[in-house]
């Protein structure tokens, strides 16, 4: 359906299926997501299932306004209402204590949620429609690469699902950032498109946001399994200035995918697929999950990935790379 004039039969088709309690998939500005009502206990326990997922990750809710959000929490602090009106709808999920009608089986037991208002015209006309906040995941099977089309949700989740809204490409490419705001100061426990940079000038903590460690990688959140968004393909990672001189000891008899960056690498090797990324980090993050689907499909053993520069604006991006490649 046009993604920018939801056509309003079909949404309610799909609300209505959301009503009765069945699985239905839908495009937000990141990735796609499979919903469920969140009030449903019966419908959360079916994204589990399809999914795959194990029962210690907690699922996102997703709303249409603040209004929505406020009435799924006990608090709502100075710091949800700035990050709110600045960065919603938008890619940031806000936890904090949840109120008990929100079933334990949406936040994996814990004393909080996960919820967003997702700025895509489908998503949020799905939910003005259903009338009841919507749990949703990335629409795959567990630990698999996140879906940026219908096509990709079909190629893990069909025959699993009631349906898929397809609303074309999304154009965000990687998951919402989540921030923890349940605790002082908040912490970061996953990168994505919006930055600590942007958050921390709003809620006026610079430096403070909890990260671990040197390498400013994430603390996990419950459930965030290092090996994530991966590829069937096994995926190797280089630094961008060992780049060039590892690739000459790639070519082997096996297929491989190359992911440079602004590179045009010419060859005439048919087991070789190039796809060159942009230098950008948001365009870089629009295209990766796609470029893994595409790779994937093409059938290689082997994906060699140029790593972007260990700078802030590219923490998102490195991160899924590090999942994608992980083997646990
Ligand atoms: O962009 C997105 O966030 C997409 C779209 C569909 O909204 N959703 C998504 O959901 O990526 P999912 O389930 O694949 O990732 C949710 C992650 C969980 O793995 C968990 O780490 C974190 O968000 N999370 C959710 N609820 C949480 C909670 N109550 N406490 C801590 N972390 C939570
Ligand atoms: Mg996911």
């Amino acid at each position: 359906m046009d993604a920018e004039s939801p056509d309003s039969t079909r949404i309610e088709s799909a609300a209505k299926a959301l009503r009765r309690g069945e699985l239905v998939a839908f495009p937000t500005e990141t990735v796609y997501g499979l919903g469920a009502n969140a009030l449903d206990a019966e419908a959360v326990a079916r994204i589990y299932e399809a999914k795959d997922r194990p029962a210690f990750n907690p699922i996102i809710v997703h709303v249409a306004d603040t209004a929505a959000a406020r009435t799924l929490v006990t608090e709502w602090p100075e710091a949800a209402v700035s990050l709110a009106e600045r960065f919603w709808p938008g890619p940031l999920t806000l936890v904090l204590p949840k109120r008990d009608s929100i079933p334990n089986l949406v936040t994996a037991g814990g004393s909080t949620v996960g919820i967003r208002v997702p700025a895509h015209p489908v998503a949020l006309a799905l939910l003005r429609a259903v009338g009841v906040p919507i749990a949703a995941p990335s629409a795959n099977c567990s630990t698999a690469v996140s879906p940026t089309t219908a096509a990709h949700v079909l190629k893990g989740l069909d025959g699993r699902i009631a349906m898929v809204i397809d609303g074309g490409p999304t154009s965000g490419g990687i998951e919402s950032t989540v921030l923890d705001l349940s605790v002082s100061p908040p912490r970061l426990l996953r990168p994505g498109l919006i930055s600590r940079d942007q958050i921390e000038l709003i809620i006026g903590l610079t430096g403070r946001t909890m990260i671990d460690s040197a390498d400013g990688s994430p603390v996990p959140s419950p459930g965030l399994m290092r090996r994530h968004y991966a590829p069937r393909a096994k995926v190797e990672l280089i630094e961008g200035h060992e780049f060039e001189r590892a690739l000459e000891l790639q070519v082997r008899d096996n297929k491989n995918g190359w992911m440079p960056i602004d590179a045009e690498i010419e060859t005439d090797n048919q087991s070789l697929f190039i796809k060159s990324m942009p230098g950008d980090p948001q365009r870089y993050a629009a295209q990766l999950y796609s470029t893994l689907h595409t790779l994937d499909e093409a059938g290689v053993d082997r994906i060699v990935i140029q790593l972007p520069p260990n700078t802030p604006e590219w923490l998102a991006v490195r991160d899924r790379l590090r999942r994608a490649a992980s083997e646990n």
